[in-house]
């Protein structure tokens, strides 16, 4: 199993995020997970295309869009252009969920939907083969620094058998991400239940001293010692 690192640059300094983003990637990150919130579908307001396009230069690693925004569509092909390789979405806040995947890939990115806490997984059902990845939601989405809900595990072994079963008889993989409260404590147990990939902001952006470049290399590298464990 090959697990991915996400940071959410949500708990980044936004003064110098180019720095921010190089330097996570630096110190053993393998996405850039990137929070956009437009304070209709979610209660916050963030970041979009043009700040996903100023990041791009600063990293090869893959910048995995995270879209909490309603309507969908008409914002994808800005986020393709502006340097994104992966696209998220919940299937809550698009009128057409089939049609929405399709237009993500189409703009030549990967697809995912984003599953709320007390979103039923079966959104996924008939969508299997136009997913790359599903996003399972251990908080409610809008902000940083919230407490993972532990009703999440149950649900990642759930997608992971859905996920698995689809695989048998496919032959393709599709990546289980969790997001929200994921810490050094717990990142082990998450990955127990399914997880492959996770998005870690204030666990990450919260750490070590302002001055010091490598900051990062430390709580990454716990996050990934607590993984070898699994
Ligand atoms: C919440 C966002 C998360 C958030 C995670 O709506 O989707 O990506 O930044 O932050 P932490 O890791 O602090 O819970
Ligand atoms: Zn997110």
């Amino acid at each position: 199993m090959t697990f991915r690192i996400a940071p959410s640059i949500l708990s980044a300094d936004f003064a110098k995020l180019g720095e921010e983003v190089a330097n996570v990637i630096a110190s053993g990150a393998d996405w850039i997970h990137f929070d956009v919130m437009d304070n209709h579908y979610v209660p916050n307001l963030t970041i979009g295309p043009l700040v996903c396009e100023a990041i791009r230069p600063y990293t090869t690693a893959p910048i995995d869009v995270h879209l909490m925004v309603k309507p969908v569509d008409r914002i994808v092909p800005d986020f393709a252009k502006a340097g994104a390789n992966v696209i998220t979405f919940h299937p809550e806040a698009s009128e057409h969920v089939d049609r929405t995947l399709g237009l993500i890939r189409d703009s030549g990115c990967q697809a995912g939907l984003v599953f709320n806490p007390a979103t039923p997984l079966n959104w996924m059902d008939h969508v299997m083969d136009k997913l790359d990845v599903v996003l399972v939601m251990s908080v409610n989405p809008g902000f940083g620094g919230q407490s993972f809900i532990p009703g999440a595990l149950d649900k990642l072994r759930e997608a992971r058998a859905k996920i698995d079963a689809y695989a048998e008889r496919s032959g393709r993989k599709i990546l289980l991400e969790i997001d929200g409260g994921v810490k050094v404590g717990n990142i082990a147990e998450i990955a127990r239940a399914g997880a492959d990939t996770f998005v870690a902001g204030s666990a990450v952006f919260g750490a070590g001293k302002d001055s010091d470049p490598q900051r990062y290399n430390s709580v990454i590298g716990d996050l990934r010692g607590a993984l070898a464990g699994v």
